[in-house]
């Protein structure tokens, strides 16, 4: 998903990085890849340990994943002062409240150079609209636990993003009615 995306040795900071499925797998699978796991604190112990446990071998030739970062989209201090060429988040925005969503897209294109790329994959509706039942009745779950979390609406986020500098370059359709939404830092 990420290959056909990312420069040779991309440096790539992850957001809300999880158990850190997602940094492993592309370390794995692209060479040179720089990768910085990041998420907040209460899930950085167990993020850590997966790093050590299985992410310090069997990486493609190059790849590295770094001790992973204390990042909470909503404090302006936690993020890097550096320059990455993407940032990714996966399945995070509908965790995230709606203000939580813009601040991971303004904190994203401060760290991106021009031609630098965000990547937020996950389910996301349209103009108040779900693509899919599935979709429909995960958001419902999700409201009925937390109202603050629920699907992301894809053209809200594009506009967010166009105000901050992001082009939208791409919105591909991925299995189970999941998207990546691609944007370029102008
Ligand atoms: C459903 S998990 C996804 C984890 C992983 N990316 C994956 O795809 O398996 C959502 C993640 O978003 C993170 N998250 C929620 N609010 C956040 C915030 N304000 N800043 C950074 N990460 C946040 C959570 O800590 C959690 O790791």
């Amino acid at each position: 998903m990420l290959r056909q995306w990312l420069p040779p040795a991309a440096r790539v900071l992850e957001i809300g990085s999880g158990s850190g499925q997602h940094a492993i797998f592309f370390a794995r699978a692209l060479v040179g890849l720089q990768w910085q796991p990041s998420d907040r604190r209460e899930t950085l112990q167990d993020l850590a340990e997966r790093v050590a446990l299985e992410g310090r071998q069997g990486l493609a030739l190059g790849a590295r994943v770094a001790d992973p970062q204390e990042l909470d989209v909503d404090q302006a201090n936690h993020w890097p002062d550096h320059r990455f060429d993407a940032v990714f988040s996966a399945n995070s925005c509908h965790i995230m409240a709606a203000g939580s969503v813009a601040n991971l897209v303004a904190g994203a294109a401060k760290r991106l150079g021009p031609g630098g790329l965000l990547l937020l994959y996950g389910p996301f509706q349209d103009s108040g609209i779900h693509t899919a039942a599935s979709n429909a009745a995960f958001d419902a779950h999700l409201r009925s636990l937390d109202p603050a979390m629920g699907l992301r609406d894809a053209q809200e986020i594009k506009r967010w993003a166009q105000s901050h500098g992001l082009r939208a370059k791409a919105d591909q359709a991925m299995p189970a009615q999941n998207r990546t939404l691609v944007f370029e830092r102008e």
